[in-house]
């Protein structure tokens, strides 16, 4: 199991958890989390689904890979090295506890 607290587009605070092979995105959205979109589903090419990671966290989820960074820089709320797509984080233990602050679109 692993748990998240997600600030959604409100500010609004949610802690959930999941437990298997998901994606961050996927959990936000099996949770109803405001502001993740997730149009194109996982596959790296709509950044609706735009978090920023509590820097705390941000080792521990890593650094986009360059997929994942040429989307990110054709996005305007992007924040530094602590902006990801949710859909490219995979939860796994480490990441229990994680923070992210949902992206306004
Ligand atoms: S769901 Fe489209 S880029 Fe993440």
């Amino acid at each position: 199991m692993v748990r998240v607290t997600f600030v959604d587009v409100h500010g609004v605070e949610q802690a959930v958890a999941g437990e298997g092979d998901l994606s961050l995105m996927e959990l936000a959205k099996a949770n109803g989390i405001d502001g993740i979109a997730a149009d194109c589903g996982g596959a790296c090419s709509c950044a609706t689904c735009l978090v920023h990671v509590d820097p705390a966290w941000v080792d521990r989820t890593g650094a986009p890979d360059d997929v994942e960074y040429a989307m990110l820089d054709m996005v305007s709320d992007v924040a530094g090295d602590t902006s990801r797509l949710a859909c490219q984080i995979r939860l796994t233990p480490a990441l229990d506890g994680l923070r992210v602050v949902v992206a306004q679109q």
